[in-house]
Parts: structure tokens; sequence; C-alpha cells
């Protein structure tokens, strides 16, 4: 279904409620100013040309410093019942699901509410936001850390650096081409049919009055 084609309210089943899409975008911001700032630090050249270097590491550092809150914030609380939930989906995997990821997606599947590749992406990124965390504070308190540590931890930046960068540039084209899942993340909705196609556990799993829009 196209994004101007949407269907009778009554005919739409709450994915993400506005804290997951909040705890979305504000981690997509943070995520897209690492990884713009990542460029001249990584490619040392540019400075002095294009970007004054203290300006560019300082952003580069708070926006790092502030990666893990918009899902500390979204998971705590009372306002964080379907985060809670979908963590709890996200760290269940079937036998099947494990199946489908091997085949490449080639097995039949009967999908919970995020496919295994959906899955698999969010626990990347859960770990590359603990990871770069750590080894990003390495890298700016240096001094209490012995020499090998400091380079293990710059070799470790960077090979994730890398990897987050393959991953966010396969998500965003994922996402481009997959329409109703791009409409949720921006209205909270997906269709019914659309859900009893691609998510047919979870539609079974929830009691309807819960995914009412
Ligand atoms: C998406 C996440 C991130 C990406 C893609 C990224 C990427 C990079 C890259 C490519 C460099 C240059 C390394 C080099 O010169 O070899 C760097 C440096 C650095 N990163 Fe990150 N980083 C991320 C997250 C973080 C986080 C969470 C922190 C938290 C403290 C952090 C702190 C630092 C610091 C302090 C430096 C050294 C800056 C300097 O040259 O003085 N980074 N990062």
């Amino acid at each position: 279904m196209s994004l101007t084609q949407a269907p009778a309210k009554s005919l739409r089943v709450l994915r993400f409620d506005r804290v997951q899409r909040g705890a979305h975008w504000a981690n997509a911001l943070l995520f897209f100013s690492l990884m713009f700032t990542a460029i001249p630090l990584y490619f040392g050249s540019f400075f002095g040309v294009v970007f004054p270097r203290h300006l560019i590491e300082m952003i580069h550092l708070w926006s790092g410093l502030a990666l893990p809150l918009p899902i500390i914030i979204s998971l705590i609380g009372p306002w964080g019942r379907a985060m809670r939930h979908d963590v709890r989906r996200i760290n269940y995997w079937t036998r099947e699901e494990i199946h489908w990821m091997r085949t490449l997606g080639k097995s039949t599947l009967e999908a919970d509410k995020f496919n295994p590749g959906q899955k698999l992406n969010a626990i990347f990124v859960g770990v590359s936001i603990l990871v770069m965390l750590v080894t990003g504070a390495m890298l700016q308190w240096f001094r209490i850390f012995p020499v090998p540590w400091r380079s293990g931890a710059t070799f470790v930046h960077d090979v994730f650096a890398w990897a987050v960068f393959f991953v966010v540039i396969g998500h965003i084209v994922m996402a481009l081409t997959h329409r109703d899942a791009l409409r949720s993340i921006f209205k909270g909705w997906v269709s019914r049919s659309w859900a009893e196609r691609y998510a047919a556990r979870w539609i079974q799993e929830e009691p309807s009055g819960e995914l009412k829009h």
C-alpha cells in the first residue's frame, strides 16, 4: 500500500507508540551527528580547510555521551511499557527464526512483530552503542589507561565505526523500500492486512484492543 492510500482507522494497528517513535528519531539524530563528525575525525586532512577541529571533537563527544539516553529514557518509567515489551520480543528467537536467518530469508516463517533481520539490526545498534560509548570514553580520558588498552580502544572504535556506516546505510535502504514499515515509524500504525501478512505471529498474540490505533 502506498503512503497516500491510508486505510480507515478501524483497519489500523498500532506498531510504535509516541515514546518509541521519539526514541527512534532522537537515536537517529545522535547517530547522524556522530557519523557526520566521524568523517573529519577519521580523515584528519579535512581540518583547517573546512572544519575547526575542536568544535567537531566536542560535537562528537557530547553526541556520544548522550547516545544511550533516548533508549534508557524510553525504557524506564510507566511510559516505557511498549518499549520494554519490544525489547523482550527482540531477545526472543524461535528455531524457525534462526533457520530463516541461516537460509538468508529463503525458508518459510510466520513472522513476529519484527522479522529476524530487523531483530538483528536492533541488537547490533544496542551492542554498538555500548561498545562505542566504552571505547569512546577511553579515547577521551586516555591518560588513565595503559597504552595497549588505548590502541585496542582506537582499533575497536574504528572497526565498529565502519560497521555502523554499513548497517545504517542498509537500514535506510530497507526503510525506503518498505513503505508500510517506514510509515509506522512516522505515524505509529500499520494496516491490519499488512500486519497479517508480514507479522502474523504478532497479530495472533496481541489482544486486538491493545493494538487499535
Ligand atoms: C555511531 C557511533 C560512532 C561513530 C561512527 C564514531 C566514529 C569515530 C571515528 C571514525 C573516530 C576517529 C578515530 C580515528 O582517528 O581513528 C572517532 C573518534 C572519537 N570518538 Fe567516536 N564514534 C562513535 C561514537 C562515539 C561515542 C559514543 C563516543 C563517546 C564518548 C565517542 C568518542 C570519540 C572520541 C573521544 C574520539 C577521539 C576524537 C579525537 O580525535 O580527539 N565516539 N569516532
